[in-house]
């Protein structure tokens, strides 16, 4: 089985932006390359091709089910490619698609050998989008997102369940985030069958972000 994840969903916090990815990205793939374990970014969505980094994975927050081509503000998969972005996010809470969209940007992402992260907000939604095999399923409870309240202390229960919905997809594995702030957290939702972690405000927003990414990594590790 390969090393759980952790993914940095660095939304539209202004923390990020800017140069203030350059840091962010630092201290993400020296946590990686320390603890040896597998970090993905995903930057706000204008700084997608300007983040790199050699342990890092870059991955979107979000992608537009359009074209290439004449299509024009969209964020559409291919050329995130050729930018050296890995994968991205698909119906996070706070941009949810249809399940259409969903049924078409999986396949798309695969077809291009890229990762996909379908959010999902409950057990139901997590057996119905799973049926598509995205690489990863991830569940959120929407009023733990920012909370500071974690998903493996506030809803633990969540987890196995999820765990169970998406057991006959095959190849998908299961994320979980929402309010997770610490190592312990971190444990807590992989003893309950998560693969691995999303987090965004318990790093993004701490007064010590290289500290707060090393806490969750060494506790992947
Ligand atoms: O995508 C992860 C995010 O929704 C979780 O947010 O701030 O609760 O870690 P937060």
């Amino acid at each position: 089985a390969r090393s759980p994840v952790l993914i940095i969903n660095c939304k539209n916090y202004k923390e990020a932006a800017g140069g203030r990815i350059d840091s962010l990205a630092a201290a993400a793939a020296g946590a990686a390359a320390k603890y040896g374990v597998r970090i993905a970014l995903a930057p706000p969505q204008h700084l997608l091709g300007a983040v790199k980094g050699e342990d890092l994975t870059v991955l979107a927050q979000h992608i537009d089910d359009k074209g290439v081509g004449s299509t024009t503000g969209y964020v559409v998969p291919e050329l995130l490619g050729e930018s050296g972005v890995s994968g991205a996010l698909i119906n996070h809470s706070e941009h949810r698609v249809s399940a259409d969209q969903v049924a078409s940007l999986v396949p798309r992402l695969r077809g291009l050998d890229m990762i996909s992260v379908v959010c999902v907000k409950d057990s139901a939604e997590a057996a119905n989008l799973s049926r598509h095999r995205p690489d990863y399923i991830a569940i959120e409870p929407p009023e733990l997102i920012g909370s500071g309240r974690s998903v493996s202390s506030e809803r633990p229960e969540l987890i196995g369940e999820a765990a169970e919905a998406i057991r006959g997809a095959d190849g998908t594995k299961l994320l979980c985030g929402a309010g997770i702030t610490s190592g312990a957290d971190v444990r807590k939702a992989l003893e309950l069958g998560s693969k691995g972690i999303l987090v965004a405000s318990g790093v993004v927003k701490s007064s010590d972000p290289a500290a707060a990414i090393a806490e969750l990594a060494q506790a992947m590790s």
